[in-house]
């Protein structure tokens, strides 16, 4: 197989809130397939970083009475340190608030200008007369026009699922002032998204979406694709539009730009990578952008778009996820599920919540349920009870009576040759992002291995000393299997492949290695690897949760 150069991105996460669990499907996700490509040998670069411009940002760094700038850099500090905390391993984790952003923003603008796709129009907007601030949707409450609802936000009804705007909703309130918003003009700045109607739906068709994207995006073309509003007015914490003082651009415009800009940052780090190379129109490398169903519109339409328009390169493909669940409802404070990384982690191995997501996820945007009393039985039954178990069951006479060496003959080739050659499958399923399926072969090896330890009964053989050879031979099987169990859980699990090295006393596991077995090699003292999850853990966990937001 020949080296591939890929380049990976996650959604930024807004520099405006923590981390939660729902975050880590994303960035779990991603993490896994990047170190699969990396265990292959391919060269693959996870970037990602701080999204951290737009209204919300803004108006939290003044109830917090602090610069944006203050407020970003210290939330990027804290995500970094969630992720490392995940072994979410970034190779670049840069931020929007960035001139490398904000050049390439503004080069990209004066581009589609160039090509008559930047038009303006006045429009009318909800504004905060007390506050001096254009609206956003979500900062607008009242009643719905459709049903009545009281409390609604301005883009949508909870209790109907009206879609309207917030001119629309009867008794506005300002969230901000609790004031009722007026009216009030302003000239916006609007990208031609109906130019690339066309080469969007061409492109569309040349396999770079899952089928549900291309349904989604169906339906959109149907409904006509419309002019989107790329600027804001001042007040706004974010990139000014050349030649239009008091404008600024939207932050969805920058947002995926910055992930151009944190690559950028990463090149200029290192004299081996070419931006050109990644990102020019005829590139020869990979791009991949792994995203949540709620941010699909942006990345699979306005994107490619602004891409096309800026004469730059289009993504090989968008991998878009569900949403997270926990207990079978939406992550909520009222019910005490909505549990920030940092919780988490004070708590529990975040190793487990890596192999239980990869259990439940595959290629497709389903939502996906956390559920916690299967999250502790699954754990403690497939990772302490299955996997983990067989290096101790065999560890210890290898141990104790063999001077810590595996024997010089393995017998079972045959059982062998299943764990090795079930390699390529696994790594199918790896590749085309169903974990689940990875997961489920490879739990059926361990039940396999675990099988073949019982039958043996290297225990019982090990009392008699014309059997304590073969004894040794079953050990040295069984802590082969072990090998190739972890080297396949490797991505999954990279601390425990980690721990399992060193026990091993072996280089880092490459997919390679599920080639070779282990013979007349000495190992290190076992020590355990991983503890049972005790319900009390997670009561705790959800204790603390209850002061998250
Ligand atoms: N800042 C934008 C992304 C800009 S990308 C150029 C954003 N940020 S976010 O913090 O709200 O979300 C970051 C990513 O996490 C998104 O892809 C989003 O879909 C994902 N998730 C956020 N909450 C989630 C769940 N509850 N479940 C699964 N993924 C979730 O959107
Ligand atoms: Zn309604």
């Amino acid at each position: 197989m020949s080296k591939r150069n890929i380049l990976v991105t996650a959604g930024l996460p807004y520099a405006n809130g923590s981390i939660h669990l729902g975050h880590l499907v994303e960035y779990i996700q991603t993490d896994i397939w990047v170190r699969f490509q990396k265990m292959n040998g391919h060269q693959c670069f996870y970037i990602c970083g701080s999204d951290s411009h737009g209204t919300p940002i803004m108006l939290k760094a003044q109830t917090k009475n602090i610069p944006a700038e203050k407020l970003v850099t210290e939330i990027r500090k804290e995500h970094i340190q969630d992720f490392k905390n995940f072994y979410v391993a970034f190779d670049n984790y840069y931020t929007t608030h960035s001139d490398e952003n904000r050049v390439l923003t503004e080069s990209i603008y004066k581009k589609l200008v160039a090509t008559h796709d930047i038009t303006t129009k006045e429009i009318e907007q909800a504004y905060d007369a007390e506050k001096n601030i254009f609206l956003p949707d979500r900062f607008v409450k009242g009643e719905c026009p459709k049903c009545g609802a009281k409390d609604q936000y301005g883009d949508n009804c909870e209790v109907c699922g009206t879609t309207y705007t917030p001119t629309d909703l009867k008794n506005p309130k300002s969230v901000l002032s609790g004031t009722t918003p007026i009216t009030k003009k302003s000239l916006h700045y609007f990208f031609q998204l109906p130019h690339y109607t066309n080469k969007l739906r061409a492109w569309m068709s040349e396999g770079h979406l899952q089928e549900q994207t291309i349904r989604k995006l169906d339906e959109w073309f149907e409904q006509g694709l419309q002019a989107w509003d790329i600027s804001r007015d001042a007040p706004y914490f974010g990139f000014e539009i050349p030649d239009a003082p008091g404008k600024y651009f939207y932050v969805w415009l920058e947002a995926p730009i910055g992930y151009m800009a944190s690559f950028k940052n990463f090149c200029d780090q290192r004299d081996d990578i070419n931006f050109d190379d990644y990102w020019s129109k005829n590139a020869k490398t990979e791009l991949y952008h792994f995203i949540g169903k709620d941010i699909m519109y942006f990345h699979s339409l306005f994107w490619p778009a602004v891409l096309m328009g800026a004469n730059f390169r289009t993504p090989t493909a968008i991998y878009v996820h569900g949403f997270l669940t926990v207990n079978g409802y939406k992550m909520s404070k009222s019910r005490g599920t909505f549990i920030n990384a940092s919780t988490y982690s004070k708590h529990l191995n975040p190793e487990y919540l890596r192999y239980y997501f990869a259990a439940k996820l595959s290629s497709h945007i389903e939502d996906i349920d956390l559920n916690l009393e299967d999250f502790r039985l699954r754990i403690n039954s497939d990772l302490v009870g299955k996997v983990v178990n067989i290096a101790s069951r065999c560890a210890k006479f290898i141990n104790t009576q063999f001077n810590n060496k595996l024997s010089k003959h393995l017998p079972e080739q045959d059982l062998l040759n299943t764990f090795m050659t079930a390699g390529d499958e696994i790594a199918k399923y790896y590749e085309s992002r169903e974990y689940s399926q990875a997961v489920r072969k490879i739990m059926s090896l361990a039940d396999m291995a675990n099988q073949y330890i019982d039958e043996k009964k290297p225990w019982a053989l090990i009392k008699e000393d014309t059997h304590a050879a073969r004894a040794q031979e079953i050990c040295s099987v069984g802590l082969n299997l072990f090998r190739l169990l972890m080297l396949y859980l490797k991505p999954i699990l990279p601390e425990l492949a980690k721990q399992t090295e060193c026990f091993l006393k072996i280089a880092p596991l490459t997919w390679a290695d599920h080639q070779t077995v282990l013979t007349n090699h000495d190992i290190e003292i076992f020590q355990p690897l991983m503890q049972r999850i005790d319900p009390a853990d997670i009561e705790k966990m959800l204790e603390d949760a209850k002061a998250d937001e």
